[in-house]
Parts: C-alpha cells; structure tokens; sequence
C-alpha cells in the first residue's frame, strides 16, 4: 500500500463515529458483557429500538462463549459482538492483578468508547484492578435481593421480615432451597467482592407454591427485564 493510500485508508478507519475517536454526538454508550441467552441484553435493545432509552446506545457486546444465544441477539440487530475466549483462573486465584483477558477486555471497552459496562448473565469475576479502571461504571444483575448499601448477610423485605442476603452462582435454586416465600432481583454497582456492591434498584417476587428453579428464575428475569432498563435510564446523558 503506498504512503498516500495508508494515510486514506487510516483516516477511514478513524473517521469521526468510528470506534477508537470520540464521536459527534455524546449518547451513553454501553457495552454489554453476556455468557448465555441475552434476554437482558434484549430488553435493552428492545427499549432502545423502542425509543425507552433515548440518548444511549449499544457500543459494544462481548461474550465470554462463543455459543451464547446473545450473539445471534446481538448480530440479529446489526450490533457490534466480540466473542472473547476467557482463560479460566485456577480455583482459589486471588485477583490482585489484571489478566491478560481483562487487559484484552478493557482495551476493546476503550476503543469502542464504552462509558457504561452492563454485566447481563456474565458469568466471570473481574478483578480488583478492572474494577478500578471502570470505577462505579460497571453494573450487574443479581436474581436475588442484595442489602441496598451493598454489604451484609441479610435483606429486609417490605414486610419487614428478613431473609439472607443469597450471593453468588445458584441463588434461585438457593431461595427454593432455604423455603423462602419472596426473593427478587437486583441491579448494582460491581466492586470487588462478589455481589456485594450498592444497589440501584431491585423488586421482590413472590415463590409461588411449585416453583421450580426454571419457573422463578423465568419470573426472575422478567422482572429484571424492566429493572436492568430503568436503572440504565438513570446513567442517560
Ligand atoms: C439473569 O437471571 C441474571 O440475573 C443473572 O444471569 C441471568 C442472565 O440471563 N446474572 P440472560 O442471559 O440475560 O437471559
């Protein structure tokens, strides 16, 4: 390629709108990182396509597997997707450092200009030194309720009855386990401990007498539907 046509070619990758160089307009721009069926990343497209979310934006969705339906989401809407094999940390790995995937991870947020990172179904931990680069910038979605500063081992419900905070993988089975009567979702802020950040907002959900964990969880996340876009809305520029 001759000087001429390298500095063309350059400039037409840079142009103004394109990833890598701020853009004219100043949307929200969201990344979004799934592992599995997308449906909270279609909510999102659906209220932006529906006009629920003016002034924000899909920059970019990344999935740690490559057979998540969320891509075919995200392809089937003409999104930019990146599927980003993600190299598992052996067990008991204490994340004091970046690793090289979340380097990779947070050189393809910067490019794409991604202000806001929403964890929809994303099912891997990010370390200390991620989180710190994306401070109060990344929100998760919990299907359980989380005490709303954050921390803490219980939640109390509108009843004023208290039930255990449920943390990590599995909480919906956990609900049906532990006999409780309502759970919920929540959306918050991820810092690094586990599902420990404040929240933005959450709602209760009844378990219904011959719940199964497919059953709630599928009331679950029709709730989370709806929460993952209102607290979305609150980021709007
Ligand atoms: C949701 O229930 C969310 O709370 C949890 O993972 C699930 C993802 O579902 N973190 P989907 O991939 O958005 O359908």
């Amino acid at each position: 390629m001759s000087k001429r046509s390298a500095e063309r070619f350059e400039w037409r990758i840079l142009g103004a709108g394109a990833p890598g160089r701020a853009a004219p307009e100043s949307k929200l721009r969201l990344g979004v990182l799934i592992s599995g069926s997308g449906s909270n990343l279609q909510a999102i497209i659906d209220a932006i396509e529906g006009g629920a979310l003016p002034g924000v934006e899909i920059a970019l969705v990344v999935s740690n597997n490559a057979g998540a339906f969320g891509i075919q989401r995200a392809l089937k809407h003409r999104l930019p997707v990146i599927y980003l094999p993600w190299r598992k940390l052996p067990a008991g790995s204490a994340l004091q450092e970046m690793t090289p995937n979340e380097a990779q991870l947070a050189g393809l947020l910067s490019f794409f200009r991604v202000d806001l990172v929403v964890l929809a179904g994303w099912m891997r931990i990010l370390s200390a030194p991620f989180l710190e680069q994306f401070a109060n910038r990344v929100i998760n979605i919990h299907p359980a309720l989380l005490p709303r500063e954050g921390r803490g081992e219980t939640y109390t419900l509108s009843s004023g009855e208290t039930i255990p905070a449920l943390r990590g993988l599995h909480v919906v089975k956990m609900a049906l386990d532990a006999g409780l009567k309502v759970t919920g979702s929540s959306v918050h802020y991820v810092i690094a401990e586990v599902d420990a950040g404040p929240v933005i907002c959450q709602q209760e959900v009844p378990i219904e007498p011959g719940d199964t964990e497919e059953s709630l969880h599928e009331r679950l996340k029709e709730v989370e539907h709806r929460l993952i876009v209102e607290a979305i809305r609150q980021f709007r520029r």
